[in-house]
């Protein structure tokens, strides 16, 4: 069977938009029941402002107690002193982000794109040298909430430039979820006409509720890295309206009943979801969530 990387971005990506404050104890038994579930790449916390998000406070600690675990803990850097924050924590696994939207990235980082570009060509260069992993985020690839659609181009050229300066991987997101399987399918081949997508990675919210249409789309470009967040959590914080990320289980559901290997138990993502639920205000949107387990017998194909 075809295997699938699917990496997990729940605990950042999905916490730092809900408005709840959550525990040190919870977001680390978060990441240990996903990885219990067999996820081995996670998106674990960041090293941001805690004023900005506060969700994301100490997340030192989180790695310090989770850093004895055999998985890939990745740990988003917006400056150089998140970059600092990440070295002195003893972080063996970055993440950065910038978009293809000016105005997006202005919001996010409070930089330019090429002055995003250059701090994260500096804090690459010392990330390789410590053997750090780096991927890449690049937002907005197929639209922006302040500046409409975006080039295939500006996607590819970032890329490439995420690529140069030493990211092992880059995921494309479309982070406000208003991408169509149409616009992804012409977009991945002329994207594929440039570039190889052997490390890409691709991040779809669900907005519209076209999320696992345009990963199938995607599959179809031969991309076979995914990132979802369990129960659909998320949003983000500079786009109203957009809704939570691609719910892990939905795509594990999607993957497994294509015939693909993920590694990963739908099952026991499903009961993580319903103990992540027991934490939050509002119920998760999750479709496959709020359907199981009655239905879960479908997925088996
Ligand atoms: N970790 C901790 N604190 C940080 C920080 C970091 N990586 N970067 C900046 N800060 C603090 C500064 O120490 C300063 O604190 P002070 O007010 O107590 O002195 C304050 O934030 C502002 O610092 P400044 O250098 O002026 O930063 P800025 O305003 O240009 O930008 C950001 C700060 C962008 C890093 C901050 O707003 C942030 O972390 N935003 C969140 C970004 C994010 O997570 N986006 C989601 C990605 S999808
Ligand atoms: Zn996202």
């Amino acid at each position: 069977m075809e295997k699938i990387k699917f990496v997990e971005v729940g605990p950042r990506d999905g916490l730092q938009n809900q408005t709840e404050s959550f525990s040190l104890d919870f977001r680390i038994e978060l990441i240990e029941r996903l990885v219990n579930c067999g996820v081995e790449s996670l998106e674990a916390g960041s090293f941001v402002s805690p004023k900005a998000i506060p969700q994301m406070q100490d997340s030192e600690k989180v790695f310090e107690a989770l850093k004895s675990k055999a998985v890939d803990l990745s740990f988003l850097v917006p400056n150089r002193k998140g970059f600092d924050r990440a070295v002195t924590a003893g972080v063996r696994s970055i993440a950065l982000f910038t978009a293809t939207s000016e105005a997006f990235v202005q919001k996010n980082i409070r930089m330019s794109i090429d002055d995003s570009m250059r701090v994260f060509e500096e804090i690459s260069r010392e990330a390789k040298d410590r053997k750090m992993r780096i991927r890449g985020y690049l937002s907005t690839v197929f639209g922006c909430p302040y500046e409409g659609r975006q080039s295939v181009t500006s996607a590819i050229e970032l890329t490439k430039r995420l690529f140069q300066m030493g990211c092992d991987e880059v995921s494309l997101g479309d982070t406000i979820g208003v991408a169509h399987p149409r616009q992804v399918r012409e977009f991945w081949k002329d994207f594929r006409s440039e570039l190889s997508v052997k490390n890409v990675a691709a991040h779809f919210h669900d907005t519209r509720g076209a999320a696992l249409a345009n990963i199938l789309a995607t599959l179809e470009s031969e991309v076979r890295i995914f990132d979802g967040s369990v129960g659909g959590l998320g949003g983000c914080p500079y786009a109203a309206g957009a809704s939570g990320n691609v719910a892990s289980e939905e795509v594990i559901w999607l993957l497994e009943g294509l015939g693909f290997e993920t590694g990963i138990s739908l099952e026991e993502l499903l009961t993580t979801a319903a103990w992540l639920e027991t934490h939050l205000k509002n119920p998760l949107k999750s479709k496959l969530y709020r359907s199981a387990p009655k239905h879960l017998y479908y997925h088996k194909v």
